[in-house]
């Protein structure tokens, strides 16, 4: 009896777990959500891949391409299998993963862990094992599973039931959270998945306001305090990027991005990357500011100072080194000075770089003075003088 427990016990851990050391940095791709919507095919799809390729993003680290809400068929199959749209997708999602999978990216997917995504497709409940293996039959390598038509299911066992299904079906899958921050997942879901959203939706604006999506301000503010639950294969994600797209200044996008990175958070970009300007090509393949987010030590960056119009904000790297972001939250520009020895999370002296100015501006000995626009960063990176 006991060598019987012992082996339950031993046979059900070894179930219920998620695929380890998938995301040791925070995920980088595409997502189609934010500029296409429901409007996908496999065609737009393969034409992100390639642009991918040709514009830089694909060497930069961009690996995901996610393709979210309505890829599926309206009704599932009459064994009630998950089937994709056979107008959109043609050609079937295992071609389409085999054609990602060539081109040297990895394929993600969206469902919902409601009876129907947000966009009336049909969702995951009651069909988790039964999607999960279909899921790892076309290839699939990351899922973002939403919480829209949940009904009265409890959070944290839905993504669990989800991750033993993942598990179970046997091919190794990133499993994105998308619970918008509802349940407060960062308590509970880093033996469940990846990355967690900790927030309603973004949208393509600094601080509007609508019915169910904020502009990327409001989001900054509510991840102040979550820095210590994050941590190499358990990320907070404050939502995929809108640089580039149209609601954003270019100084908004860089800010975005830089702030972004500063919180080590998943960078999924939003907007349609075949056609971008060089501007925001330039964003969002700057090796040194996605060196910031990819650091290695995995530490989610903090908010050490709080102004209406000034904020600091710090993230430890590896080799003792540190990224600072200034940001101009005013509408007005804002004449920046620092005195480094106020920057109490630092310990002696560091060389200074500017990131976005590619730029060594000597040591932290010397105080700093710089103009910053209206919403815009100044990004440093300090290295101890040895
Ligand atoms: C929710 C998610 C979004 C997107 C849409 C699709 O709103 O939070 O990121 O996936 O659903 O319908």
């Amino acid at each position: 009896m006991k060598y019987f427990l012992i082996a339950l016990f031993i046979s059900m851990s070894a179930f219920a777990q998620k695929f380890d050391g998938l995301a040791p940095t925070p995920p980088m791709g595409w997502n189609s959500w934010n500029t296409f919507a429901v409007n996908i095919d496999e065609n737009l799809v393969k034409g992100v891949a390639d642009a991918m390729i040709a514009n830089g993003m694909q060497k930069a680290g961009y690996t995901y391409i996610v393709i979210d809400d309505a890829w599926e068929a309206k009704e599932r199959d009459s064994l009630g299998n998950i089937i994709p749209d056979p107008l959109k997708f043609p050609s079937g999602l295992k071609a389409l993963g085999d054609y990602l999978h060539a081109k040297g990216f990895k394929f993600g997917i969206h469902n919902c862990a409601g009876t129907k995504t947000c966009a009336d497709y049909p969702g995951g409940r009651g069909h988790e094992f039964q999607d999960a293996r279909s899921y790892a039959s076309w290839g699939v390598d990351y899922l973002k599973y939403d919480w829209c038509n949940h009904g009265t299911a409890n959070a944290q066992e839905t993504y669990k039931t989800m991750r033993d299904a993942l598990h179970t079906a046997g091919r190794p899958i990133v499993f994105s959270l998308c619970e918008w921050g509802n349940n407060q997942p960062w308590l509970w879901a880093e033996k469940v998945g990846h990355l967690w959203r900790t927030t309603g939706d973004i949208r393509d604006c600094y601080d509007c306001q609508g019915v169910y999506d904020i502009g990327w301000k409001f989001i900054l503010d509510k991840q102040d305090g979550l820095e210590k639950y994050a941590g190499p294969d358990h990320w907070n994600d404050p939502d995929m990027l809108e640089v580039g797209n149209k609601g954003l200044s270019v100084a908004e996008s860089r800010a975005h991005f830089t702030l972004w990175c500063m919180l080590a958070a998943p960078l999924m970009a939003g907007n349609d990357v075949r056609h971008m300007t060089d501007e925001t090509r330039e964003i969002l393949t700057n090796r040194d500011v996605i060196a910031i987010d990819q650091d290695p030590l995995g530490k989610q960056g903090y908010r050490f100072m709080d102004h209406p119009s000034k904020q600091i904000w710090a993230k430890e790297l590896s080799n003792g080194e540190w990224a600072v972001c200034f940001f101009n939250a005013g509408s007005e520009p804002l004449d920046l000075r620092v005195t480094w020895s106020n920057l109490s999370f630092l310990q002696g002296a560091y060389r200074i770089r500017d990131v976005w100015a590619k730029k060594d501006l000597g040591k932290t000995d010397e105080n700093f003075a710089r103009k910053i626009p209206s919403h815009d960063v100044v990004l440093v990176r300090l290295a101890p003088v040895k």
